[in-house]
């Protein structure tokens, strides 16, 4: 496995594989690689015949008071786990790498009615950093495939919007979410989690089962639902209910009944560590 630390040495390397014919496919991440990033690189493999893979903790999507100095940084690590998935190159660029000028003169701005509610209410400015970054990436990089994880699903959705709308030349997997055993989402951030608050957080998960259920057996009474699943969770021990919302999975405007399919999102905190987790229900009757 190669890496890159710099624009330069990416991009010809990518240039030589492009002249052979050969496809690139793209799993950009903030590192700390677990098992739902390597499901990533796993379908991006199935796609291309390269893969390529970046690590870089990105200044410009955490808000003032997150937690971008303390964000778990583990390049070894990540770069034996990336070597045994067989990936072809790793972009590791510096901050200065990515943002010379010290500021970002150019950003990309996804409308509000998809940036401006759920995650981007309780982070501003975060899917602007998001997308500034990813465009960025999408240029050095140049794939034909790039692959996002759903738990992100606000993510997806916005990036799918600005490839849409700016005409980007790449084609977007959403990859299904990696799970521990007892359900919990794979996050880089459950590491922060004590043994009694990592206990408690699968129960996001069954939350989100309960109200598909619901939804599955006919229930279209979505405020109902999202309410009794937000008291749930607090009796179950969460400290916080940030959201819990049945959308439309391209919109993410809230769902209609007649709507025929849904994405019920949730965000709870355990203490200081917000734990995302969604259900995909599509095409229902
Ligand atoms: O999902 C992430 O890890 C990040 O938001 C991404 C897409 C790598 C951009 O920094």
């Amino acid at each position: 496995m190669q890496v890159f630390k710099t624009i330069k040495s990416l991009r010809e390397q990518v240039q030589a594989w492009k002249s052979q014919g050969l496809t690139v496919g793209f799993v950009p991440t903030m590192g700390n690689l677990h098992a739902g990033h390597l499901s990533l690189i796993h379908v991006a493999r199935e796609q291309c015949d390269r893969v390529i893979a970046s690590i870089f903790v990105n200044p410009l999507q955490f808000g003032p008071n997150e937690d971008f100095d303390s964000y778990p940084r583990t390049f070894d690590a990540d770069q034996s786990k990336l070597k045994a998935q067989m990936v072809d190159g790793l972009f590791f660029p510096s901050v200065d790498e990515m943002y010379p000028s010290g500021e970002i003169q150019t950003t990309v701005h996804v409308p509000a009615e998809l940036t401006g509610l759920l995650e981007g209410a309780s982070r501003p400015g975060h899917f602007d950093g998001v997308t500034t970054v990813v465009n960025k990436l999408f240029n050095m990089v140049q794939p034909d495939v790039a692959v996002f994880g759903q738990k992100d699903f606000q993510q997806f959705a916005v990036i799918s919007k600005m490839v849409t709308d700016l005409a980007m030349p790449v084609k977007l997997i959403r990859a299904p979410i990696g799970r521990d055993e007892d359900g919990l989402a794979l996050s880089s951030r459950n590491q922060y989690l004590t043994q009694e608050q990592r206990a408690i957080a699968p129960k996001l998960y069954t939350t989100l089962l309960d109200i598909e259920l619901a939804i599955k057996s006919g229930n279209r009474d979505f405020t109902a639902l999202t309410m009794a699943a937000s008291k749930q969770l607090l009796l179950h021990g969460f400290d916080f209910v940030d959201y819990i919302h049945v959308v439309n999975p391209i919109t993410l405007m809230a769902s209609k009944a007649c709507d025929g399919s849904f994405v019920i999102l949730a965000v709870a905190k355990l203490g200081n560590t917000r734990l995302l987790d969604n259900i995909l229900l599509s095409k229902l009757d």
